[in-house]
Order: structure tokens, then sequence, then C-alpha cells
């Protein structure tokens, strides 16, 4: 299993919309893993739940954060020496078999978020839940999954213990981000809570989290902004163990309106329409960086 944690502390830069995007690819196309299709799975940290709900809808949703069937629900079993069962947490997204020869939206899973839980929480386990996450919760994630994706909340800080965990437990961190002055002003935080997310990493022996890479969002490469800022950014990622992705994401009314669960998307073209080769291309890029194979057929079984 490999984890992947889509972080920028700035607000509204892309993170729920790319963790999106990155699921639905690895999902519904071949990645490579043992020659099936690779089971995905996505762990909303966001009490807004927004990619939760843009992958399995709101009530779905609600339900599990009302019956306390969330991330921070599962973590306190785990750390009261509970053995619960994984399934109860998960929300699978339902797929049709049938139809189109178009790539259909594949199955995947998701966990999400409640807010008073995980505050309650963080008040009672504060960095010991770095050690759940990494010694109980991930093993328990391996047997079933190969691909897990974090989509973090922003304006987080050290007091943000799941989040941290998070940030600390991943193999990797994916930083969405956008051509923009106020975004880039921002980026030397997000960079400096990662470093400590990766020193916490470092101090107790376990692997420590790569920065995988930045990817520009809301970006049109024509614009003057683009022109005055593209150098920063590639300067600032390389300051940091990072580089830019070579693909980018466009502003486009469409990739906004990919989140939007009341639409009803069944394949990958319909949700992602003349921005599917888009992408496509960032999820590649993202494969490959990873250490695994991407390609655009649908998986086998
Ligand atoms: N490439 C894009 N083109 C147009 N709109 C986009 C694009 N990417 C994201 N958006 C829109 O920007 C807004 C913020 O995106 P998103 O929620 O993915 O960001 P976020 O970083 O997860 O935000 P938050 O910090 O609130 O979690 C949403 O309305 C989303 O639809
Ligand atoms: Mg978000």
């Amino acid at each position: 299993m490999k984890s992947i944690a889509v972080f920028n502390n700035k607000g509204g830069v892309g993170k729920s919309t790319l963790t999106l995007l990155v699921a639905d690819f690895f999902a519904s196309t071949h990645v490579t893993i043992k020659d099936r299709p690779a089971r995905v799975l996505v762990v909303d940290l966001d009490a807004q739940g927004s990619s939760a709900t843009a992958l399995v809808g709101p009530s779905a949703v609600a339900d599990r954060q009302a019956a306390g069937r969330t991330v921070s629900g599962l973590l306190e079993k785990l750390m009261g020496r509970q053995a619960p069962s994984l399934a109860d947490y998960l929300i699978p997204r339902q797929v049709r078999e049938t139809g189109t020869r178009k790539i259909r939206l594949g199955k995947l899973w998701t966990l999400v978020s409640d807010g008073d839980g995980t505050m309650a929480l963080e008040d009672r386990y504060r960095d010991r839940i770095a050690i759940a996450l990494a010694e109980r919760l991930k093993p328990m994630l391996e047997k079933e999954f190969d691909i897990v994706l974090f989509d973090l909340p922003a304006n987080i800080d050290r007091r943000n213990y799941l989040a941290m965990a998070a940030l600390g437990v991943a193999d990797f961190i994916l930083t969405p981000t956008e051509p923009t002055r106020m975004t880039i002003n921002a980026m030397e935080k997000s960079f400096s809570i990662i470093r400590d997310a990766q020193g916490a990493a470092r101090q107790a022996g376990r692997r420590v989290p790569k920065l995988v890479g930045v990817v520009l969002n809301k970006t049109d490469r024509r614009t003057r902004q683009y022109r005055l800022h593209a150098r920063d950014i590639e300067q600032l990622a390389g300051a940091n163990d990072s580089l830019v992705f070579r693909n980018f994401l466009p502003a486009a009314p469409t990739l906004a309106s990919a989140t939007d669960d009341s639409i009803g998307f069944e394949t990958l073209r319909e949700r992602y329409d003349s921005y599917y080769d888009h992408v496509r291309k960032v999820a590649k890029e993202l494969a490959e960086r990873c250490g695994y194979s991407v390609s655009a057929r649908p998986p086998r079984s």
C-alpha cells in the first residue's frame, strides 16, 4: 500500500478536487498493482467532508457521521484496544457494471471525519494519535487497500494532531497550488508544516514522507500572473526538495463541477469532459512519481 497526503495550508486551492480526480483515475483506469484494479481509499480528514461527499453523496457521509463511524471514531476504538471492523466505517462508491464502453467511474471507498469527534480525540490523545495511525490503523488499511489518499483540511498547525499525524505517516505529500501572489505568499507556511511532519516521522524512526510535487491548479500559462510567478513556485518547490509537475490543471467550470455529486456522473469522460486529458496527465505523472504505472484502459475485472 502507498499513501498520499494532499495538502496545502491555504484554503480553496484545490486539495479536495485534486483528491477526487486522482482517486477517480486510480480507481477507474488500469493502475498496475499486481495486475488488477487498484483498491483505492479516500480518507477525508476535513470535517466539511467535501471529497467524501463528491464521491459517495451527502446522505452516506451524514449517516456515518451521525453514527460516529468516522476516522476519529475508528481511532478511538483502536486506541482503546478494541477491535473494530473496518467495514463498518468504510463507505463504498456504488458502481454500475453494465452499459457504456467508456471508462466507468471505478469502485472505491471513503472514510469520513467529524469535527467534534476529531476535537475530542485530539484533546484526549494528542501526539499519541500519530503512533496509533502508524501502528494500528495503517496496518489495517494495508490489508484492504493499494492506495490511500488523505484529503487534508487547510489552516492546520501543530495543535491539529490528527491532520499532522496523517501528513507524517503518509508515504508521499502532494501539494496543489495556484500561480497567484497570495497563494505563493502562503506556501512557505505549508512547507514549514510539512517539514514539522517529516521531522516528527524521522524522530519516531518512521519512513519520512516524500514531498512528491507541487501541482499547479487553476492555471493558464498564457497569463501575465503565470509568467510572473512560475519561477518563484519552481524555486520554492526546489528549496523544499520538491518539483513542480509538468502537467497542470486549468481554471475551468468543468473542473469545478466535477465535484458536484448531484450531477450523477457515471464515466470519467462525463465527469471531466474536454479536460479529461489534463486530469489524466496529472494522475499519470503522479502515478509515475509514486512508482506505479497507469494506462487509460479500464481494469479487466
Ligand atoms: N481547476 C479548477 N478550475 C475551476 N475551479 C476549481 C478548480 N479546482 C478547484 N476549483 C474550485 O475551487 C474551489 C476550491 O476547491 P477545493 O474545495 O478543491 O479546494 P480545497 O483546497 O480542498 O479547499 P479547502 O481548503 O476548503 O478544503 C471549489 O469551488 C472548486 O470547485
Ligand atoms: Mg478541501
